[in-house]
């Protein structure tokens, strides 16, 4: 049973089901650094699936073993343009954590059914920052901290929403999609280094203080008391992650 986010995610893709000789034609939205489109080639090869994964994103920030692996294809687009590719083509769409920074959430969705194939799936995930758990030594703080970073729009982002994690199902309610499964997990990370997730969601808590020097002051102090947890091993985070498989209906005479 798979238990990271990535590969949780390969999973509901569900990439064994394909059949034919011809490669899955697999598209992920906001691709990043490729550690989906890495859980997803591993998926397939388990599968004995062959795959092609469209990875996409506004810029470029693949990790090397994935953008020069020849089953991925590396799609840079600018924002707010349709989806590169023609009508029911795609056999799966993956979209994690793409979402609250689109203008039009629920335009994505309506791209994802245009260019899925008829029975072809959406996996549509995302976390729901408010709902961080930080271990920490003064937990009201926490809370006022969590609630600023929420209601944050990170500098260089447009849009951000950090509860859309509870919102997926709606938006998946109001779209042309069938909805096949609903589920959720707490993504879990005890470390707390500079490489790690909490580390980055912290530096937004941070940086979400930066109109408030007082609270500044009490969020940097507070970044501190984490590290003494991390040194005393009793450091703890989790997210819950919303995860959505959707399929595009397959008309009644096909
Ligand atoms: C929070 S990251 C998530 C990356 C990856 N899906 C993951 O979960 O590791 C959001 C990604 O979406 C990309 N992005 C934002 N707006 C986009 C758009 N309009 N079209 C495609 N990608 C977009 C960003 O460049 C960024 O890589």
């Amino acid at each position: 049973m798979p238990v990271g986010r990535y590969d949780r995610i390969a999973a509901l893709a569900a990439l064994d089901a394909h059949e034919g000789p011809e490669p899955i034609q697999v598209a992920e939205l906001g691709a990043g650094h490729g550690r989906t489109v890495r859980a997803l080639l591993a998926g397939a090869a388990e599968a004995g699936v062959p795959i092609r994964v469209h990875a996409i994103d506004t810029g470029s920030c693949l990790d090397d073993d994935v953008l020069h692996d020849e089953r991925v294809r590396s799609l840079i687009v600018p924002e707010d343009q349709p989806l590169p590719f023609r009508d029911a083509t795609l056999d799966r769409v993956i979209s994690l954590n793409v979402l609250e920074h689109l203008p039009h959430p629920a335009g994505h969705l309506l791209e994802c059914h245009r260019v899925l194939r008829p029975g072809g799936l959406l996996v549509l995930a995302h976390s729901d920052w408010d709902t961080v758990l930080f271990a920490s030594e003064d937990d009201a703080l926490t809370r006022l901290l969590i609630d600023r970073f929420v209601n944050d729009v990170p500098d260089g982002v447009r849009n951000a929403d950090g509860f859309m994690g509870r919102k997926l199902l709606g938006l998946a309610d109001a779209s042309p999609l069938e909805v096949i499964s609903v589920g959720a997990w707490a993504d879990v990370h005890l470390r707390f280094d500079e490489d790690s997730v909490a580390w980055k969601v912290a530096m937004g808590v941070l940086a979400a203080t930066r109109d408030d020097p007082r609270l500044a002051a009490a969020a940097a102090g507070w970044v501190e008391g984490l590290r003494r947890l991390a040194r005393q091993g009793r450091f703890l985070f989790t997210v819950t992650d919303v995860a959505l498989v959707l399929r595009r209906p397959v008309p009644v005479d096909a």
